[in-house]
């Protein structure tokens, strides 16, 4: 049986080059070059490919063929067995460490949450990665760019999910040293200590994510570090498998809705290119649509998007509203504000490629409440899966747009918990706990007064009959 047409004789540098994404532009750059931006005129890079010289599958039900050979780290990795659609590496330079062995749960109690009819809420956890976030997906990807063109180092600035997948990489394969910025009492404690024990150089400057994205890019190209965040083209093209994986699981059958949380808008972006290179190549027949979840203490995407009309526009983005936007955002000195600490952004880098993905799967931005952020964590999590708050980001805007009648009780739709339970457990305890004073403390700072599904602790004397009592009293 043949499984993928032959390979051409091609090198990877035959096949793949960066391409601006400025349809006015279209400047190309060889596979082998670390940028991070155009550098005729500053647009965004993709990693593209001359397909006709690639090997593609005939069908795209062919790639679970590759689960027979799982011996092999390219094909039990759920990144690399999809190779065909992202070949810009020879496979002796892939590093990988099993990223990518994912599940996309059925979940009729979070659906109903939502207001689905059973049957149509799909979870796609990517807090199984190996780093417990879907960064592992991306950073397989980039760190194997890296490590093509020979770097000794690699840097990035994080709200805490890429420096703990980035010192992964560095700590398990010794291929290079991690240099991580952390904006200072910005980050998670569980993604703080795995950047920490992972042996990561950490540098929390003093300032929020988007002042450390600034500065990691002065520092990369003053010392020449290899820079990993979501605007290097290459983290992007890992990232495309999170959805090759939906599709997968969901047996090849495109959902109506895809929703994901927006931080960076790095997934986003490649979920974009994912559908239309899949278009492109005739392997699917038609994309789904594409939901956008900002914190409302976050909310650039939605507000420029949803409020100001800004659209890809065939490339041609309006820039003035952009402009105008932000220049009001630093006059007004306002920085991102959210309990979901992982897309407490304001100055999206992706910005323009998060456009033409909503333009390509016909998108919708909307904003969320960090109550309703919570209360949908919470409901994930009594729905036996668990993520982290930014996660929930995606449920709690499947309801909005379910109440909105945006999504129909019929649709199905596929939410994207992009991190684990475990890595903010201040959030959950803060959520859950008994003591209504911390609970203010942590939360209600920010506008949170009621926690609707918490599940206190019982408090009860350490006495037989008392926790008998107490036991009989709320079960
Ligand atoms: N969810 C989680 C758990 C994240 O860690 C992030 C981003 C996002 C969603 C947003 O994804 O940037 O692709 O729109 N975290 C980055 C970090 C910024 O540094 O770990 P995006």
């Amino acid at each position: 049986m043949r499984l993928f047409m032959q390979t051409p004789s091609k090198t990877v540098s035959e096949i793949a080059f960066q391409q601006c994404i400025s349809p006015s532009c279209r400047a190309t750059f060889g596979v082998d070059e670390v940028l991070t931006a155009c550098t005729k005129c500053g647009g965004l890079l993709d990693v593209s490919y001359d397909w006709n010289a690639a090997a593609i599958p005939a069908s795209i039900s062919e790639f679970e063929s590759k689960w027979s050979n799982r011996h092999d780290p390219l094909c039990y990795s759920g990144v690399w067995r999809f190779r065909e659609l992202l070949p810009f590496a020879p496979p002796e330079k892939i590093v990988t460490v099993g990223e990518g062995q994912t599940l996309l749960q059925q979940t009729n109690s979070v659906g109903a949450f939502v207001g689905l009819d059973a049957g149509n809420l799909f979870l796609q956890y990517e807090g199984m990665n190996p780093s417990g976030s879907f960064k592992d997906n991306g950073m397989t990807a980039a760190f194997t760019h890296a490590h093509m063109i020979g770097a000794s180092q690699a840097a990035c600035a994080s709200t805490g999910n890429t420096s703990a997948s980035l010192a992964m990489y560095c700590a398990v394969s010794r291929l290079m040293k991690a240099v991580i910025f952390i904006g200072s009492g910005k980050i998670a404690y569980g993604k703080l200590s795995q950047a920490l024990e992972y042996g990561a150089l950490t540098v929390a400057i003093n300032g929020d994510f988007d002042d450390a994205m600034l500065r990691v890019k002065e520092v990369c190209s003053k010392l020449g570090i290899y820079l990993v965040n979501s605007i290097n083209p290459f983290r992007l093209e890992g990232q495309k498998t999170i959805m090759l994986r939906v599709l997968e699981s969901l047996q090849w059958q495109v959902p109506d809705w895809i929703i994901v949380p927006g931080g960076n808008l790095g997934n986003s972006s490649s979920f974009g290119k994912a559908f239309m290179e899949l278009k492109h190549l005739g392997l699917i027949d038609r994309v789904p649509r594409l939901a956008i979840i900002n914190a409302a203490g976050a909310n650039t995407l939605s507000q420029l998007y949803e409020e100001s009309g800004v659209r890809w526009n065939d490339g041609e983005i309006d820039n003035a509203p952009v402009e105008k936007y932000y220049d009001a955002m630093q006059a007004a000195g306002r920085k991102a504000s959210t309990i979901a600490s992982a897309i407490e952004i304001n100055r999206p880098v992706n910005f323009e490629k998060c456009l033409r993905a909503l333009d390509v799967c016909d998108g919708v931005v909307r904003e969320i409440s960090d109550l309703e952020i919570l209360d949908a964590k919470a409901q994930v999590g009594a729905g036996g899966i668990g993520c982290e708050p930014a996660s929930a980001a995606s449920v709690a805007g499947a309801k909005l747009l379910r109440e909105q009648g945006i999504i129909a009780p019929s649709d199905r739709v596929v939410c994207i918990l992009t991190g684990h339970q475990l890595k903010d457990p201040t959030a959950t305890v803060a959520y859950h706990t008994t003591d209504q004073e911390e609970f203010n403390e942590v939360l209600g700072s920010r506008g949170v007064q009621r926690a609707s599904y918490a599940n206190r602790a019982v408090s009860v004397p350490n006495d037989l009959n008392e926790i008998v009592r107490a036991i009989q009293l709320y079960s």
